[in-house]
C-alpha cells in the first residue's frame, strides 16, 4: 500500500530546532530513521519514504551499513537533489560503522563503501554503531549467539577509534561519534582522546519509558550531543527485541492523558517531550512510513507542544520523589551480542549495560576468560544441576 500523500504540505526546514555540535556545526534535532526493522513493507518502500521525508522538510537522515539499504537511501538522496528539493550541503547525513567491520583495517574501506552506496563524497557524521565487534546475521533469532563475540575491550575500541579520527582528518567525515555506549565506556573514551578526536555525538535508546537521565546529563556536560533512537518506543521493532514485560510508550496513561489535554496524538506527545528535554539539547530519531506521520514527527521539533506541567508529568522534576513515567523499560537488551562468559555470573539480559565485564586490555580479558573456563569446568564437575551451557 502506498502511504505517500503529496497533498501533505511540507515544513520549512528553517523552523526545525538545530543542535550545536562541539565544533559549532549545526545539526537538525529531528532525524529520519532508515531502518526497516525487518518489516518487508518498510524495506520495499524505503526509497519513496526517504524522498518523501526530504520533501516534507527532514534535513537529517539516520543511516547505517547494518540496515543494508544505503544504496536505496542514496537513490532517494540523488533524486531529491535532482528534483531540486535540496543541495547536498543542506542535508545532514549520518551513518554507522557496522560491528562486522570493527577492525582497524576495515574502518576506512567500510566508510568508502558507505559513501559509494549513498552516492556522497562525505558524511556529516560517522558513528561506531556498537562498542564491540560482535556480529550477528541480519534478522537472526533472539536466542542466537556468536561464538566469536567478546566483551568491551578498551584498547581494541581505541584502535578502531584511531581510524575514525583519521577519517575526520581526511575530511571524508565531518564529525565522529558513538552509539550504544554506557557512561563507563564513554568515560574511558573521553579519558583517552584529545579535543580534536573526541566524539561529538552519542546515539542511544531514549523514549518516555526509558529516559537514561543521568547519562544524558553527563553527555551534555561533556559536550557530546545525545540523540535518542526508538523515540516512539518502536512499535514495529524486530521480534528479537520484544519481551513479555515491555510496555508501550504510546499507550501509557500519562502519555494518553497529555494527548487528550493537548489534542496531540500519543506519538506527538512522546516526540514533544524528546524535543523539550534538557532545554532542547537532545536529538531524536524517528521512522514513519506515511506522509502525515513523517510530517508530524518532524513538526514536533518546531514548537513547544507541552506545558511545563505536562513536561514534568512525563520527565519528572529531577528529584527522586518525582521520576515522571520513566520505568527503565529498555527495549534493546542486545542479547544476540553476548560473549561466552556473559551468562556465567548470573547475568541474563543486563550484561551489555551494567559494565561488570568491561576490560582495559586484551590481556586482562584473556586472564578473566581462562579463570572463567576453569570456573566452568569445576562447576560442571561439582554441580548437581548445571543449567548453563558455556562454549
Ligand atoms: N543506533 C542504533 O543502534 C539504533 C537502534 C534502533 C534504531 N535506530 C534508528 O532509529 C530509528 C527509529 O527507530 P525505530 O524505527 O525502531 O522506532 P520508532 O521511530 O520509535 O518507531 C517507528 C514506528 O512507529 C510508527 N510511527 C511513526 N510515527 C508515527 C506517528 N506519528 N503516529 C503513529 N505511529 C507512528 C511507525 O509505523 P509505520 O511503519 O506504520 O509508519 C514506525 O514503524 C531507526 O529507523 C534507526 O534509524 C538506531
Amino acid at each position: 500500500m502506498n502511504l505517500i500523500n503529496k497533498n501533505v504540505e511540507s515544513i520549512d526546514p528553517a523552523m526545525v530546532t538545530q543542535l550545536k555540535l562541539a565544533d559549532g556545526t549545526l545539526m537538525p534535532q529531528a532525524a529520519m530513521g532508515t531502518f526497516h526493522s525487518d518489516n518487508p513493507d518498510l524495506e520495499a518502500a524505503m526509497e519513496d519514504i526517504i524522498l518523501e521525508a526530504i520533501r516534507l522538510g527532514y534535513r537529517h537522515l539516520d543511516c547505517a551499513t547494518a540496515y543494508q539499504n544505503e544504496e536505496v537511501v542514496g537513490r532517494a538522496i540523488s533524486k531529491a537533489i535532482e528534483n531540486g528539493l535540496v543541495i547536498r550541503e543542506e542535508i545532514f547525513v549520518l551513518s554507522k560503522l557496522w560491528n562486522k567491520n570493527m577492525k582497524p583495517e576495515e574502518v576506512i574501506p567500510s566508510l568508502d563503501q558507505t559513501l559509494k552506496d549513498l552516492g556522497l563524497e562525505y558524511l556529516d557524521m560517522y558513528l561506531v554503531h556498537w562498542p564491540w565487534p560482535n556480529y550477528h546475521e541480519p534478522g537472526s533469532a533472539g536466542d542466537a549467539v556468536n561464538a566469536h563475540a567478546v566483551p568491551y575491550i578498551h584498547e581494541d575500541f581505541m584502535s578502531v577509534w584511531e581510524k575514525m579520527t583519521e577519517l575526520k582528518k581526511s575530511g571524508k567525515v565531518k564529525n565522529i561519534g558513538t552509539s550504544n555506549q554506557t557512561q563507563k565506556t564513554m568515560e574511558l573514551l573521553l579519558r583517552d582522546t584529545d579535543h580534536f578526536n573526541r566524539p561529538s555525538y552519542n546515539q542511544m535508546e531514549l523514549h518516555p519509558l526509558f529516559q537514561q537521565q543521568d547519562f544524558v546529563k553527563y553527555l551534555i556536560s561533556e559536550k557530546v550531543v545525545p540523540s535518542g533512537y526508538m523515540s516512539l518506543g518502536s512499535p514495529r521493532r524486530p521480534g528479537r527485541d520484544r519481551f513479555a514485560e515491555h510496555q508501550a510508550d504510546i499507550l501509557h496513561p500519562v502519555i494518553q492523558q497529555v494527548a487528550g489535554e493537548t489534542g496531540m496524538t500519543p506519538p506527538e506527545v512522546c516526540l514533544s517531550w524528546a524535543h523539550q528535554r534538557e532545554q532542547k539539547n537532545v536529538g531524536y530519531v524517528a521512522m514513519a512510513e506515511r506522509s502525515e506521520w513523517i510530517k508530524s514527527n518532524l513538526a514536533c521539533a518546531t514548537k513547544e507542544g507541552l506545558s511545563n506541567n505536562q513536561y514534568i508529568k512525563i520527565n519528572g522534576d529531577g528529584s527522586d520523589e518525582n521520576l515522571g513515567i520513566n520505568t527503565n523499560n529498555r527495549l534493546i537488551w542486545g542479547q544476540v551480542f553476548f560473549w561466552p562468559e556473559a551468562r556465567l555470573l548470573g547475568h541474563d539480559r543486563d550484561l551489555l549495560w551494567n559494565d561488570v565485564q568491561i576490560f582495559e586490555t586484551e590481556l586482562d580479558y584473556h586472564k578473566f576468560r581462562s579463570a572463567a573456563v576453569k570456573f566452568y569446568e569445576i562447576w560442571k564437575e561439582t554441580a548437581v544441576d548445571l543449567r548453563i551451557n558455556y562454549s
